[in-house]
């Protein structure tokens, strides 16, 4: 289990500069600056078949990025990057099991940033992807999705798609990824990215589905899960994502008043007696970071926040 290494709020989600830019959005400026930022995706062409049992080198730099080279056609300029960050989410403690940590190495975040952010993809921090809101930071993303203990076969769900990062991530852990986006043109713009990617050979996206919806009702068809991810800010455990949990199932999930969320790991337990109990633990031992808000759909728009509902 990691430890706490931060009061601040500084992984998380929300700036003056994002903030200002969700402004925008609902001025009705948030489709120019969302468009037009967005890379030419799949930079690279991956020559080999995924395999689920290879996994990259992790005690030297060189032999990684020449191992991602020819496995996954990428460019090296960002594998070292990559490389880079992974030592720091090690010295963090963002990420401590073997599969987690080849999920990490497999996943090119470069492919998920906006143009402008393309030379800060591997930067601690969270990164404005348009709309208002951002790509998590990948210590945050690390320690979230290694908290969840995500098997083969699990099946899990995101709750805030975004960027397309998380569930990119999580489908290197698991074949059944689905993750839902309340931003229409955003949900799109990222369903499209995987479409391409998965035109380029990264085959293990096709385990992602993805739908635009409020995530806040999970998704009842699809449901019951093994483990739920939420990437967005709530005040309260949405009911209907608890319903929707395996018994015994995890979720991973920032709980509090905006901008200052603890990240609770809550597992659904179920006794003999066939009861269900719930408890609680906080991934960051009592540090707090701050997500972009979980928003409501109301009449097909979106208006407010979830909190306190
Ligand atoms: C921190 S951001 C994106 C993080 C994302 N997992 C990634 O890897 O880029 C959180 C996302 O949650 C979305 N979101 C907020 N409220 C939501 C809701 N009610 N249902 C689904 N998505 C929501 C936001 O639009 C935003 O894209």
């Amino acid at each position: 289990m990691p430890r706490a290494k931060h009061k601040a709020t500084i992984f998380g989600v929300d700036t003056p500069a994002t903030l200002l830019s969700r402004r925008l959005f609902l001025l009705g400026a948030g489709a120019t600056l969302a468009s037009g930022l967005f890379p030419p995706p799949a930079m690279a062409n991956v020559p080999l078949a995924y395999d689920w049992n290879a996994a990259p080198l992790t005690d030297n730099r060189a032999g990684f990025i020449e191992w991602m080279q020819k496995q996954r056609g990428e460019n090296p300029k960002y594998l070292g990057q990559r490389w880079d960050r992974f030592q720091a989410l090690l010295s963090h403690h963002d990420v401590w099991d073997k599969r987690d940590m080849r999920a990490y190495l497999l996943t090119p975040r470069e492919e998920f940033v906006t143009k402008a952010n393309l030379e800060r993809a591997y930067e601690w921090h969270y990164l404005d992807i348009g709309y208002g809101v951002t790509i998590t930071g990948p210590h945050s993303v690390a320690r979230m999705t290694n908290s969840l203990e995500l098997q083969l076969g699990s099946k899990v769900l995101e709750i805030g798609t975004g960027s397309g990062y998380q569930s990119a991530y999580l489908a290197n852990l698991t074949d059944k990824v689905f993750s839902i986006e309340i931003i229409k043109p955003l949900a799109e713009r990222t369903r499209k990215l995987y479409d391409t990617l998965i035109e380029q050979g990264y085959s293990e996206y096709k385990g992602i589905t993805t739908k635009n919806a409020d995530g806040y009702y999970g998704w009842k068809e699809e449901a019951p899960f093994d483990k739920i991810i939420v990437t967005c800010g709530i005040d309260h455990i949405p009911p209907p994502l608890l319903e929707q949990l395996k018994p015994n199932g995890m979720m991973v999930i920032p709980v509090g008043p905006p901008g200052i969320q603890h990240v609770l790991k809550v597992v659904k337990q179920q006794s003999a007696d066939g009861s269900f109990t719930v408890t609680r633990a906080d991934i960051y031992n009592g540090g707090t970071l701050s997500f972009v808000p979980f928003t409501m759909l109301q009449g097909g728009a979106i208006s407010g926040t979830h909190n306190g509902h």
